[in-house]
């Protein structure tokens, strides 16, 4: 088993381009389904996740590979209609092929997703948005749908990341015109309209509560680039604050961040930024300040995904930050090992009050979903002396080697064999 060994206390220094965005990048995997010539997608990151996405859509009957950070989709053999339990379970993202394969084959059959384990993760809002499309849905040991997609309205309780992209995927290989209210209004979601539009869909309204598909137009092959990942972007910031320094990111756009920006520079960091770059410093003499709330949101408030990172920056502080979590139930399971480290956190259901302390000191911690595993990486950096960070099958599944970027930037990690 390989573990990161992290040795902190020194500053950061540096620029470094961010990866492609992995909540980008896995819809528009699936979406490839719709295609009916290749699709070639630059700029995707190495991740386990695309590989497990890569690896569903060859179980589909689709060529598929990646070559460093290109990958190549060619949907012409696509026949099946049923994915693994296996599968599904690898990562919350197979959900994704439901909308897809549904319009394509005109019937689908998954089970229930895996993914990280931040509380239930429920599907009722994806099946809810087929059958207002007329798809037939039912659920008996895993989902079995049929029917073709033929334009509805779709109204979404919750504005729901996944569901909005299930049903912009599943509108778009079908007929007639779909409108998605309440929809999601993330950045991935208008990288995901832009890819659609690239290969000839006819999308309009991402980035705002109301998305129109007009099917009927039938995707071609392309080629498209993923836009930078917000999310890593947001960890390396926290990382910068958490041991001081000055970094510039590129490849990201700042108006992504702006929340988590903001809570930074609260907390006495410098930010400058552009359209596609963003610098933070902080002088490593002036410990961060405590920032009085950080409440997650969907977009455009402070994303639940960059909650644990800037926490993580923040533990080590010289005041208090009251964390509200709105999206998941159970998304503070890094604060027992940040614990470890010698934060004094306490959590009450979706709150957590962080007691700032002036530094964190090295432990052996393990980390147990994705952002948590991302957060100790930051605490590690910032802490004084070395971290032994575990459970890297949660940090591969979203940070493409997340030990180089941190020592391009100059800090001290490597990854070995334990
Ligand atoms: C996406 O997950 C992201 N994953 C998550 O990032 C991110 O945390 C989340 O959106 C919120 O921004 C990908 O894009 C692959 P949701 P998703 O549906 O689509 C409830 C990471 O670390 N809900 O927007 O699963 C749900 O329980 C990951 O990169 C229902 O009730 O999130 C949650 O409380 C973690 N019924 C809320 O909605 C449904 O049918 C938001 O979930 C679907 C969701």
């Amino acid at each position: 088993m390989s573990v990161l060994y992290i040795r902190g206390g020194n500053p950061l220094e540096g620029e470094l381009t961010v990866q492609g965005a992995k909540n980008s990048v896995l819809p528009i995997l699936a979406a490839c389904l719709l295609a009916d010539r290749p699709v070639t997608i630059l700029n995707c990151p190495q991740l386990t996740d695309v590989t497990a996405a890569l690896a569903i859509l060859r179980s589909l009957g689709c060529t598929a590979w990646q070559e460093g950070h290109t990958v190549t989709v060619d949907p012409a053999g696509a026949s099946g209609c049923a994915i693994s339990e296996e599968q599904m379970r690898s990562m919350r993202s197979s959900i994704l092929f439901l909308g897809p394969l549904l319009a394509r084959m005109g019937e689908a059959h998954l089970t229930y997703p895996g993914g990280c384990e931040l509380g239930p993760r429920p599907i009722d809002l994806h099946l809810g948005a087929l059958r207002a499309m007329g798809i037939s849905v039912r659920e008996d040991y895993g989902i079995h749908c049929c029917g073709r997609p033929s334009g509805g309205e779709v109204v979404l309780s919750l504005p729901s990341v996944g569901a909005t992209e299930n049903a912009m995927l599943c509108a778009v290989g079908g007929t007639g015109v779909t409108t998605i209210q309440n929809a999601a209004r993330e950045p991935e979601i208008s990288d995901l309209q832009q890819f659609l539009n690239t290969l000839g869909a006819h999308v309009c309204g991402a980035g705002s509560s109301t998305v129109t598909v007009e099917g009927g137009h039938p995707l071609r092959g392309g080629s498209f680039a993923v836009m930078g990942d917000r999310i890593v972007a947001a960890t390396l910031l926290a990382a910068v604050a958490a041991a001081g320094g000055s970094v510039r990111l590129s490849g990201v756009a700042w108006r992504h961040l702006s929340p988590v920006v903001s809570v930074l520079h609260q907390a006495g960091c410098r930010v400058r930024s552009a359209e596609d770059w963003v610098a933070l410093q902080r002088d490593p003499q002036i410990p961060l300040k405590g920032v009085a709330t950080v409440r997650t949101a969907p977009y455009p408030g402070f994303p639940t995904d960059a909650q644990a990172p800037v926490m993580a920056a923040l533990a080590g502080s010289c005041g208090c930050t009251l964390f509200v979590e709105t999206i998941f139930d159970s998304r503070y399971r890094h604060v027992p090992e940040l614990c470890r480290m010698g934060a004094d956190i306490t959590t009450e259901g979706r709150v957590a009050l962080v007691r700032g302390v002036p530094r964190l000191h090295g432990a052996g911690v393990e980390a147990a979903d994705l952002r948590g595993g991302g957060a100790l990486a930051v605490a590690a950096v910032g802490a004084e002396g070395t971290t032994v960070l575990s459970g890297l099958q949660h940090i591969d599944r979203g940070y493409e080697s997340l030990e180089y970027m941190l020592s391009a930037l100059g800090g001290q990690a490597e990854r070995r064999e334990r």
